[in-house]
């Protein structure tokens, strides 16, 4: 671990508007600065960094952060590695403090076999220039296959020789411990002796996000070989298979830049791909996706573009787990390819042009793909039909986050229209299974999911509507009380108290929260407050975790300044990203009295108002808490083979709850968030 007094010196020293400006070009405008947004494609600059909060933030596609922040996102850094190269940068020298003694080991081990990875694919690429073998088998194969001398480098491909030991005889020359070479899979003993394990194959290294070796595949280049087309490194310390995609690392900023991620099966679609200037492209290895391969797809882009084979097995293979990736917020697109055919052999055979069109034109979205596979199987039958429309309705349901919110009503429409089916009745469907999810997850959190989640799935315990939507749209409200919180923490709520104060009167506990991070992040705000009673946005805006510093700037940051330059697109932007943190009456009302709608953000962000905010917030979080009770009192009034007595109380109980429910209800001011 870096030590805390290394972090205050390296963060004493950052200058935002240097380390970003060394990699996009920033125009002075008023007191911020402007540039072209460097994560995703525009001709009009709409990337702003503000020099005195040290954040920088895009109107145009709403990424934001701090230094530290962009040098992740836009060099893929972890939170550490970025400490690092702003340490090299300001010539800072790192203090590490000793970590614990078992973690200091695998962090041993594992940068070992760092090294050996390095020396063995410095080995095996020379291999290929060094010996007649290497000319004759390797480069011939390699040549071949049309992969020309400048991506064999890029990629650092190499050959090992087809000999028994001539890999491990150069390692323990070169003083490599023999139990490491055996861990990192380059050699396996045999009747006590060590052999090269990749003998006669061609070696395909595996980079790790930083570009650093964990691990090889090896081609096979033997006619009539009866052993496995490729081997791969076993899984240890640093290869681990589930969250590997083969080529992330070549592949990050074209990703980034495309908000596209294609995803091949094999290492050679890869290369090809890149070869011919397609270069936001990974692979899987073949296997089905796991949820750790699409989380990290998901921090690049939401754009997955999946090209497999289209035979039967490679359709399955496909669809497999991909409710997961729409889970995760991703949106799949999936291009079959006939005839046997890979993305490699397609452009050695018919060109880039060609490729590129046949992908463009039948790119077809997973969910409506899914769907016509399965109308078409379910025919006429009107029983199979139903499971169709369920089925569908239980994908749709999965696409939950708020920001989805438009997405989710375009596949409404269009599965209604392809099923040809009433788009109001696919609605409710998709209604109620979000409220089911809702409903589980709610009382999973108050711990009694396990005894009740049968009943649940059995009795449908119904929601009304106006229940649902508190529920569904917590997060916008959870958003709010960090607005509140960290806007006006400090300033006086009524003479005695704090806004602080008045928020943590409340004992917000955990199940409060939808978000993790936002129940983190008060917590922090608490233990914070204690100690130095007057915070500001600034005090939170240089945590490690990045996305609480986004949470941070994301709530509460307010558009750059109103200049003279501001013109419509940029007005129209600005409202289209703040446009969730007005309620409705309010907007209607300011709108209509303002001259342009632009003004109706600015007169939000002047605080006169923030007292009955503060409360507005509170009351919406006492009623949820309410509802809650509600849902499980309900539950008990059903499930009780009780007596009278108690039967009369928990009715009791219900009519406290309601009465408590209405008042609350009485003193909000607004309906929230209409939809
Ligand atoms: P070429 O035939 O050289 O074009 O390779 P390819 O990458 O097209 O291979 P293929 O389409 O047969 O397989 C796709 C991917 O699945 C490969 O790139 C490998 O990652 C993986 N794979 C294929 N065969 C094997 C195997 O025998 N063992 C293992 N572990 N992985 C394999
Ligand atoms: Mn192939």
């Amino acid at each position: 671990m870096i030590t805390q007094q290394t972090i205050q010196q390296i963060l004493a020293r950052i200058d935002i508007i240097d380390i970003v400006g060394s990699f996009v070009r920033l125009k002075k405008r008023g007191s911020n600065y402007l540039g072209l947004c460097p994560f995703h494609n525009e001709k009009t600059p709409s990337f702003t960094v503000s020099p005195s909060k040290e954040i920088y933030k895009c109107f145009g596609c709403g990424r934001s952060g701090n230094t530290i922040g962009f040098l992740m996102e836009h060099e893929k850094y972890s939170y550490v590695e970025a400490l690092k190269w702003l340490a090299a940068k300001y010539n800072i020298e790192i203090e590490e403090t000793s970590s614990n003694p078992e973690l200091r080991l695998q962090q041993q081990l594992a940068d070992s076999l760092f090294i050996i990875n390095s020396f063995a694919q410095q080995y095996f690429s020379d291999a290929i220039f060094r010996y007649d073998e290497g000319q004759d088998i390797a480069a011939a194969y390699l040549k071949e296959r049309g992969f020309r001398d400048e991506i064999i480098k890029k990629f650092q491909l190499g050959y090992c020789l087809d000999k028994r030991d001539a890999f491990a005889t150069a390692a323990l020359a070169a003083q490599y411990n023999a139990e490491y070479l055996q861990k990192a899979g380059l050699v396996v003993l045999r009747d006590g002796q060590l052999m090269d394990n990749y003998r006669g194959r061609i070696i395909f290294p595996v980079h790790n996000q930083t570009g650093k070796i964990i691990g090889f595949g090896a081609r096979t280049i033997k006619k009539n070989d009866k052993s496995p087309k490729y081997i791969n490194t076993p899984e240890n310390e640093i290869y681990i298979k589930s969250r590997i995609l083969y080529g992330l690392y070549f592949a990050r900023r074209a990703v980034d830049y495309n908000d596209e991620c294609l995803l091949v099966e094999g290492y050679t679609d890869v290369i090809s791909m890149h070869q011919a200037g397609i270069e936001n492209v990974v692979a899987s290895g073949g296997t089905s996706l796991t949820q750790e391969q699409l989380r990290l797809i998901r921090k690049y882009t939401s754009n997955l573009t999946i090209i497999y084979d289209g035979d039967a097995a490679g359709v399955k293979a496909a669809l497999r787990g991909l409710d997961m990736a729409v889970e995760e917020g991703l949106s799949v697109r999936l291009v079959l390819i006939p005839n046997g055919e890979d993305p490699d052999s397609f452009i050695q055979k018919s060109g880039v042009a060609a490729f590129r069109k046949f992908v463009l034109e039948n790119k077809k979205d997973f969910i409506l793909f899914q769907l016509d596979i399965s109308a078409k199987e379910a025919g006429l039958d009107s029983k199979k039909k139903a499971d169709v429309v369920n089925q569908v309705a239980e994908t749709i349901a999965k696409i939950n986050k708020a920001e989805d919110f438009t997405l989710q009503q375009d596949y409404i429409r269009k599965c209604a229209e392809r099923l040809q089916i009433d788009e109001q009745g696919l609605h409710n469907l998709v209604n109620q299974f979000i409220k089911e999810k809702v409903q589980k997850e709610e009382l999973r959190k108050t711990g009694a999911a396990e005894s009740r989640d049968k009943n649940i799935t059995e009795k449908q315990v119904d929601f009304s509507d106006e229940a649902f939507n508190v529920m569904y749209q917590d997060e916008l409200q959870e958003r709010a009380l960090v607005r509140v919180l960290l806007n006006y923490g400090s300033k006086e709520f009524d003479g005695s108290q704090t806004v602080a104060d008045y928020i943590f009167l409340e004992n917000l506990d955990e199940e409060t929260f939808k978000n993790e991070k936002i129940h983190e992040l008060l917590l922090l705000y608490k233990q914070k407050y204690e100690s130095e009673k007057k915070l500001t946005t600034a005090d939170f805006t240089y945590l490690p975790d990045n996305e609480i510093v986004r949470l941070v700037i994301n709530t509460t940051n307010h558009p750059y300044e109103l200049s003279a330059r501001w013109n419509d697109e940029d007005r129209a932007r600005t409202i289209n990203s703040k446009i969730w943190e007005y309620n409705y009456e309010d907007f209607k009302r300011q709108v209509f009295q303002a001259e342009n709608a632009a003004e109706v953000i600015y007169s939000r962000t002047v605080d006169d108002n923030y007292r009955s905010e503060v409360e507005d917030v509170m009351i919406y979080l006492k009623l949820k808490k309410i509802k809650r009770l509600i849902v499980l009192n309900e539950e008990d009034l059903k499930n009780m083979n009780a007596d009278q007595e108690t039967i009369k109380h928990y009715q009791e109980v219900h009519i406290h709850l309601k009465a408590l429910q209405k008042e609350l209800t009485l003193r909000k001011r607004t309906v929230i968030y209409p939809f």
